[in-house]
């Protein structure tokens, strides 16, 4: 470790005996971190006591309350509802509160998931306090420094003190970068969940009749401009299918504002965002996804579904083969082509899902006692 390592905090006796117990700080605030925070809090040691901060990044019930809800997660601790903002604004405010919870709470790990804004606020509190970094999803690479993400991703990397990676191509990319200590491929979080759903039953309900695409799309270029969201529109409404598509709240407020009216995209049935375990369902149900999303590439990969990712790259690289995940970009005409086309899947692609195990044991023991 670069720095000095976490401290283990003394809070809880059992009789005379005093017992360690590990204090860790997760921070969540968009979607697919309540999704990550769900596998990870379920694998946590109990002798480890685990403080949640929500940062509000998102907070309509269909983005974030819905996922506690169905998931019977834990209420986080901390509600900062710092709500939708510029990059700056948002980033900044979410510091400011971050840092004092921080200072009062002395965790031994910060824990951040993913490359949202609320990824890089989190890193960056931690790393100016000195409180060592765990970053989930660490070490993806799009190579596109246009998308935020990839800003946050490869800073809350350097300042990270544990790498938990998905894949030794991730591995890879930071090795390039220099960072070579700490790095551990422990497999992709999301991958316990999809488990989990199965094994649970969770994926029973079939939501839509018939054959069906189901999509995705709230990536910044392919929902700010007219003309781009259109076109993607206007491409969905020429599938062979339906196309069922769960809505999110970036791109219903871009269809607002551009005028661009639902009734005009018959082949297309647009729902409101869904719960985890729904939104499984109708992915699980399908012919296959057609999204922009980075979670469900992986998720339709898990469940052997042809993705079709509206994207000139991906950090999911390893999905592309064997034509289990196509990227496309400016020529939208091909999709029932692509769709048609075999693919193969490889089960044991990003671990095989005891990511969280082996997560919450590296917490362990990369910590060091105070006492
Ligand atoms: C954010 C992440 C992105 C992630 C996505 C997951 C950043 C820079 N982007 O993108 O990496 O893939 O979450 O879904 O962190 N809005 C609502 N209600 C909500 C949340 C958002 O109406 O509950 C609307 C607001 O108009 C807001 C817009 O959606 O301005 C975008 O939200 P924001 O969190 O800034 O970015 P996302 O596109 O959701
Ligand atoms: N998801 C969901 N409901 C939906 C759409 C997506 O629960 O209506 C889940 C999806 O299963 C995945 C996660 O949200 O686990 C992906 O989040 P999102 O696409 O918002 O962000 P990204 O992964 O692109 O950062």
């Amino acid at each position: 470790m670069r720095r000095e390592q976490g401290r283990i905090s003394i809070i809880k006796r059992r009789g005379n005996e005093e017992v360690n117990k590990l204090k860790v700080i997760a921070i969540v605030g968009a979607r697919p971190q309540f999704i990550k925070h769900f596998p990870f809090e379920k694998s946590l040691a109990s002798d480890t006591e685990l403080i949640t901060i929500h940062t509000g990044q998102h907070y309509d019930d269909y983005m974030s309350k819905v996922f506690f809800d169905q998931m019977n997660m834990s209420r986080p601790k901390y509600m900062l509802q710092i709500g939708s903002r510029g990059h700056g604004a948002q980033t900044g405010m979410m510091m400011e509160e971050i840092e004092k919870i921080v200072l009062d709470e002395k965790p031994d790990w910060m824990v951040v998931y993913g490359d949202t804004n609320s990824t890089l606020a989190g890193a960056l509190v931690a790393a100016k306090l000195h409180v060592p970094i765990a970053h989930i999803e660490a070490g993806l690479r799009s190579f596109n420094k246009e998308m935020p993400e990839e800003v946050n991703r490869v800073l809350t990397d350097h300042i990270s003190d544990l790498l938990l990676v998905p894949s030794d191509v991730a591995v890879q990319n930071l090795a390039k970068e220099g960072i070579r200590n700490n790095v551990h491929a422990v497999g992709d979080i999301m991958k316990d969940l999809v488990i989990y759903s199965i094994d649970n039953n969770h994926i029973t309900a079939r939501k839509q009749q018939g054959d069906y695409y189901y999509a995705t799309i709230h990536r910044p270029y392919n929902t700010d401009e007219k003309e781009r969201l259109m076109y993607i529109l206007e491409s969905l409404s020429q599938a062979d299918k339906t196309v069922m598509f769960s809505i999110h709240p970036r791109t219903i407020n871009a269809m607002s504002k551009f005028g661009l009216l639902r009734d005009n995209y018959p082949n297309i049935m647009f729902i409101d965002p869904q719960g985890y375990f729904d939104n499984l369902s109708y992915l699980y149900f399908s012919s296959g996804l057609i999204t922009d999303s980075g979670g469900m590439q992986k998720e339709a990969y898990w469940l052997k579904k042809k993705c079709i990712t509206i994207r000139t790259e991906t950090e999911w690289i390893e999905t592309l083969i064997d034509s289990a995940n196509t990227l496309v970009f400016n020529d939208l005409s091909g999709l029932n082509d692509i769709m048609a086309m075999p693919a193969k899947w490889n089960n044991h692609l990003y671990g095989d899902g005891n990511c969280g195990a082996l997560i919450s044991s590296l917490l362990l023991e990369n910590s060091t006692k105070r006492n």
